[in-house]
C-alpha cells in the first residue's frame, strides 16, 4: 500500500480549508511545501523526522481558523519548520532560513526579528522548540507573517529577564513590568505561572506589536480572569465564563489554560487579550469539543455551519472516533481584531483515541 506524504496529508487539509474560507490556496500550499522542505516528501509510514510540539501527535503544522467581528474569518498555520537535520537549533536556523527566502515576496518587516533572535538563541537550548512560525491567511490581504520564540530557551529561570531585555529592544517594557507584578499568581513564576511564547508580527503595523503568552497551570477560570483583568476594556466575567463553557467549571489540572497579553508601543498597560482552552484535555472526544465550541461560536455572532465545515475539510474520521483534533479554543478580546479562534489539529501521524468507549453489557 502507499503512504501519503507529510505534504499529501497537510495539502489535503489546506486546500478544501481555503475552499470553505473563501481563500485562493495557490499562495498557501506554495509556502506549506516552503515551510516543510525537503522533509515534505517523508511517507506518513516513517515516524516524524522531528517530534514537534506543534501538536500532539508531532505533525509539523496545526491549522487554527480565526473569525472576527469585523471582517471575514482568517486561515492560519503554525509550523516548526524541520532543518535537514532537525534538532531544535537546526529548525530554529531553518526558520529564519524559511522567512529570510520570503522576506522579498512579502515584504517581512524583520527589524525587530533581527534585533531580538539572539536573546533567545542558546547553545544548548532548553525546552521542545526555539522558534515556531506561524502564517495568517486573510481574504484579500497578502499572507502575514509573525514568530514565536520560546522564553524559556535559555532556562526556566532566565526566562522573565530574556523577555524584559527583548521587551526594552524594542521599547516595550513598561507594559510588560505592569502586565507581570498582575497577572502572575504571588510567588508562581516560573513555577505554575509560565513565560510560554513570545510572539512578533514581521509587518509594519501602525504600532509595533508583540505578544506574551503565560501558561497557567493547575488555574481555575476566576484565576485567569483575574489575570486578564489587568488589560484595559477586557471583562473578566467573560474570560471565565469562555473557560467554563469550554472546559468545564472545575480547575484545569490538565494541559494549562494560557493567556496572552498584546503590548503595543506609548502603552503603560497591555491592549489586549486572548485566552487559550486546551479543550481537548477537558471532554470525552471531538463530537463534544466539536459541540461546545459550534456553541462559543454562535454566542459570540459567528456560523457554527461556517465551523462544521472547516472541521470536516481537516477531520479523516469520525468525530466521535478520536479526542484532539480540536486543540484549543480561544477567545480574542480588546484590538486588533477580536474574535473566536479554533485550533485543528493535521493528526498526519495519530488519533488520540476517545476517553468514553461504549462497552455492551455482557
Ligand atoms: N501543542 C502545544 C500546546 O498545546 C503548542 C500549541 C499549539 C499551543 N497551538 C497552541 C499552545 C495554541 C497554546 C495555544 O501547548
Amino acid at each position: 500500500m502507499r503512504h501519503f506524504s507529510v505534504l499529501e496529508h497537510l495539502a489535503g487539509q489546506l486546500n478544501p480549508l481555503c475552499r470553505v474560507l473563501d481563500l485562493d490556496p495557490a499562495v498557501p500550499l506554495d509556502l506549506l511545501a516552503g515551510l516543510l522542505g525537503p522533509h515534505g516528501a517523508r511517507s506518513l509510514a516513517e515516524p516524524p523526522a522531528w517530534p514537534s510540539d506543534v501538536a500532539d501527535d508531532h505533525s509539523p503544522v496545526e491549522f487554527s481558523v480565526a473569525f472576527n467581528e469585523a471582517e471575514p474569518p482568517a486561515l492560519r498555520i503554525l509550523a516548526e519548520v524541520p532543518g535537514i537535520a532537525p534538532g531544535v537549533g537546526a529548525n530554529a536556523r531553518a526558520a529564519h532560513a524559511f522567512l529570510a527566502a520570503n522576506a522579498a515576496r512579502f515584504g517581512l518587516a524583520t527589524t525587530r526579528l533581527d534585533a531580538i533572535s539572539d536573546l533567545f538563541t542558546a547553545a544548548r537550548p532548553s525546552g521542545s522548540f526555539a522558534l515556531w512560525c506561524s502564517l495568517v491567511f486573510r481574504h484579500g490581504h497578502a499572507p502575514e507573517f509573525k514568530v514565536y520564540f520560546n522564553p524559556e530557551v535559555a532556562g526556566i529561570g532566565r526566562a522573565p529577564e530574556l523577555v524584559e531585555e527583548a521587551l526594552r529592544t524594542i521599547g516595550l517594557r513598561d507594559s510588560y513590568r505592569t502586565m507581570l507584578a498582575r497577572s502572575i499568581r504571588p510567588g508562581e513564576l516560573g513555577r505554575r505561572d509560565r513565560l510560554a511564547f513570545f510572539a512578533l508580527d514581521l509587518h509594519d503595523g501602525p504600532q509595533a506589536r508583540v505578544k506574551l503568552y503565560v501558561s497557567h497551570y493547575d488555574a481555575g477560570p476566576a484565576e485567569v480572569a483575574r489575570a486578564a483583568a489587568v488589560v484595559p476594556g477586557v471583562a473578566p466575567d467573560e474570560v471565565a465564563e469562555f473557560c467554563r463553557a469550554a472546559g468545564g467549571p472545575g480547575r484545569f489540572d490538565r494541559r494549562p489554560l494560557v493567556g496572552s497579553y498584546t503590548l503595543a508601543g506609548g502603552a503603560a498597560q497591555p491592549v489586549g487579550y486572548s485566552v487559550y482552552v486546551p479543550i481537548r484535555d477537558y471532554v470525552d472526544d471531538d463530537l463534544q469539543a466539536r459541540d461546545r465550541v459550534a456553541a462559543l461560536v454562535a454566542r459570540h455572532g459567528f456560523s457554527p455551519a461556517l465551523l462544521h465545515r472547516c472541521v470536516a475539510a481537516v477531520s479523516r474520521r469520525p468525530l466521535g472516533a478520536g479526542v484532539g483534533l480540536i486543540a484549543h479554543v480561544s477567545l480574542r478580546l480588546g484590538p486588533p481584531r477580536p474574535g473566536v479562534t479554533v485550533y485543528l489539529s493535521a493528526e498526519a501521524y495519530e488519533v488520540t483515541p476517545p476517553r468514553s468507549v461504549w462497552v455492551p453489557a455482557a
